[in-house]
Order: structure tokens, then sequence, then C-alpha cells
């Protein structure tokens, strides 16, 4: 890790960790059964990818004990300002048997388990932000109320991102349907195994990610960037990886720097496409 940061800050990138919570845990507990509602020797680290139900438990202290140690190491590595801690796709079905998670709730007053991850993640932002880190979180952080600073990655849609800029938060707008290239990009039956879905080079360059219908002037300089997705479940090599990336990126730099009066597609695919081509085949990445 300290080589990947050392090689990306000489090339002027900063690497922003994401360390996921309270949900996508289950190699965490099957490690560490302690840490999840109901420990079990059962608790298996996944074989397969989705969603799972065994989480961190947000009842017991240790969990939190163990998230803020892990976040120190990461700390040490990662000079990086902004530390993601995840929110997405937490299901709350043990928290709402666990008898730990359940005395939190009544002792906090809260009204359900969406407030009882809202605690979670405030309390993590609490640590950070005493360590001088800002957190972002996935949009299911608006989900029982938002942490006072975090920054949303706005992913199912933009409905989160409008949400979280009319509170006044910074907001990285990414969402599935524009910006995820794990998706196929094309129609033909050749493309390779992905996914699914399609996001074609052409519906990335139509995207904008600053939402002028539903924000006005002054919510909008709350939309901080645009981010795009590649999950690497179906990654098998760094050729598919540059498979997905490319030419998907180019368009996706355009809508993240260029302001839309100034896009003009043709131009794009026509006059600069076969330049960043011709750089990509000669850096044998095509
Ligand atoms: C996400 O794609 N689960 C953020
Ligand atoms: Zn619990």
């Amino acid at each position: 890790i300290k080589e990947v940061v050392k090689f990306a800050e000489e090339h002027f990138v900063n690497i922003i960790p994401e360390i996921e919570m309270p949900g996508h845990a289950s190699a965490a507990v099957a490690a560490y059964p302690n840490l999840a509602c109901f420990p079990s020797p059962d608790l298996k680290v996944i074989e397969s990818w989705g969603v799972f139900e065994d989480v961190f438990c947000a009842g017991k202290e240790e969990t939190f004990v163990f998230l803020e140690d892990v976040l120190k190491e990461v700390m040490a590595l990662f000079p990086s300002e902004y530390i993601h801690i995840g929110g997405d796709e937490c299901p709350k079905s043990r928290w709402e048997k666990c008898p730990n998670c359940q005395k939190r709730i009544k002792e906090l007053g809260l009204k359900n388990e969406h407030e009882l991850q809202s605690y979670f993640i405030k309390r993590m932002e609490k640590f950070l932000n005493a360590n001088g880190r800002q957190i972002f979180g996935w949009d299911e952080i608006l989900e029982g109320g938002l942490a006072p600073n975090a920054t949303v990655m706005s992913w199912r849609g933009e409905s989160g991102g409008i949400a979280a800029a009319r509170e006044k938060h910074k907001v990285i707008m990414t969402p599935e349907d524009y910006v995820y290239f794990d998706h196929n990009q094309g129609y033909s039956l050749q493309e390779p195994l992905t996914v699914g879905r399609l996001t074609t080079v052409h519906e990335v360059y139509n995207y904008n990610p600053t939402p002028v219908d539903s924000l006005t002037i002054e919510q909008q300089k709350y939309i901080y960037g645009v981010q795009a997705n590649i999950w690497s479940e179906y990654v098998t090599s760094p050729a598919k990886l540059n498979y997905m990336l490319y030419p998907r990126l180019f368009p996706f730099a355009e809508i993240a720097w260029t302001e839309t009066k100034n896009k003009n597609y043709s131009n794009l695919m026509l006059k600069r496409f076969p330049h960043h081509i011709e750089k990509l085949e000669s850096q044998k990445r095509l």
C-alpha cells in the first residue's frame, strides 16, 4: 500500500480508501465472529457475491473498538483527508433480532434500525473527524439522518445526491444507470461476461452530474464531482480491466471537466477519440 500511495502521489493522484461498514462485512465477521450479532462458527467467508445478512453488530462496544483500530491503521497508511466508510447495502434483519442492537436502540431512544445505522456512521465520523479526517458514505447514509460532515456518494440514482445537496452536504454523483463501468458497453453477443445491464459511451457522455432541474444555483455548488465505479467481480485480468475502462473513461473525463455548453460529442468521437485509441494501442492497453 505504501508503494501504491507513493506512486499515486508522484502522479498527483490521491487514493481514498474505503473500509466498508456496517454491511458487506461477512469476511470480517467470519474472522471475528464476536463482531456479529449472533456469533457462530458457521459464519463463513462468502464464496459468491451479493448482499449478506451477517453484518457488524451495532450494539456491541467491541465492534467500535475494532473498527477504530482498523481505521487507525488505515490512517497511518493513507494520507487522504477523506476516508470512505461505505454504509451501503446493510440488511437490518440481524439487528432487528439482536438483543445488543435492540438495547442500543432503546437506550438512545432511536426510532428504528435505520436510525441505528445513522448512529453507527455518526459515531465513526466523530472518531475520524477527531483525527482530522472527513468521511464519504454511499447514499444509504441519508437513511435515519446524515452524519453532520459527511460527503455523500449518490449511486442508487441521483435522488440521494439531490437530497444531500439540499441539506448542504457535499455530493459526488455516481449513479449506477450512467457511470458503472462494470456494466456491458455494447450490444454485441461477443461482449465479455459482465454483471449485465448496458452503459454505452454515448450514455456516459450525455450524463450531466449536476442536476440543474432539481437544484438551485446555490445548491448546485454542493455537487463536488462525479465518479465512475468499476466493481471487479467479473474483471478477471488486467486486459479485461482496460477493456471495461476504455473507451468509457474518455467521455467520463469530459463530463467531469467540461461545461455542458462546451460539450461536443462528434468532436470527441471523430477528432479526439482516434488519438486516444492510438495512444492506448501503443501502450498495448487495447
Ligand atoms: C454500490 O454500488 N453498492 C455502492
Ligand atoms: Zn447486534
